[in-house]
């Protein structure tokens, strides 16, 4: 089993897009915190821990095949939003990206007939539904509930219910 410059290339990308989406979820979290949202807040330090989860699969998964895995820094987030909707609107943004990017690797994998790493991706997919699935709900609330004080309130209160721990 041996893994294509192309892939690995592509792989080592996932990490730095992963690792990213750690990091922005992590500012994302400390904003809530300093600005009054304890909900989004519990949530969003939980997401940049599940996004450094999904960084070290891929970590694993690549050194797993005999191809050391490329650490990358990455780039200072976005560390102040103008609202909660705003904030969570971007992360659904990167959430899409996120996506794109995983369909992108699955159809290298496809061409290249490269089943371990194609089976291994599944898990990717899988999970970006969820996480996509789990933003616009997020968001349909301000559509269903309103953008006042008391809606925000209520809307940050289930974002702190909405933390799941997935399994590994
Ligand atoms: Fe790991 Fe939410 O993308």
């Amino acid at each position: 089993m041996r893994l294509s410059a192309k892939m690995k290339k592509g792989l080592n990308d996932q990490i730095v897009l992963e690792a990213s989406a750690s990091s922005s979820y992590l500012a994302m979290a400390s904003w809530c915190e300093i600005t009054g949202y304890q909900g989004g807040a519990a949530y969003f330090y939980a997401q940049s821990d599940e996004e450094r989860m999904h960084m070290l699969k891929i970590v694993h998964y690549i050194n797993s095949m005999g191809v050391p895995a490329v650490i990358p820094a990455v780039k200072a987030p976005s560390s102040s939003y103008k609202s909660l909707e705003g904030m969570l609107k971007a992360a659904l943004k990167s959430e899409q990206a996120v996506t794109r990017a995983i369909h992108a690797l699955v159809e290298i994998a496809q061409k290249e007939k490269d089943h371990s790493t194609a089976v291994f991706l599944e898990w990717f997919v899988n999970e970006q539904v969820q996480e996509e699935t789990k933003f616009e709900a997020i968001l349909q609330k301000f559509d269903l509930l309103g953008r006042d004080k008391l809606a925000i309130n209520e809307i940050d209160k289930t974002l702190a219910g909405s933390i799941q721990q997935e399994p590994a």
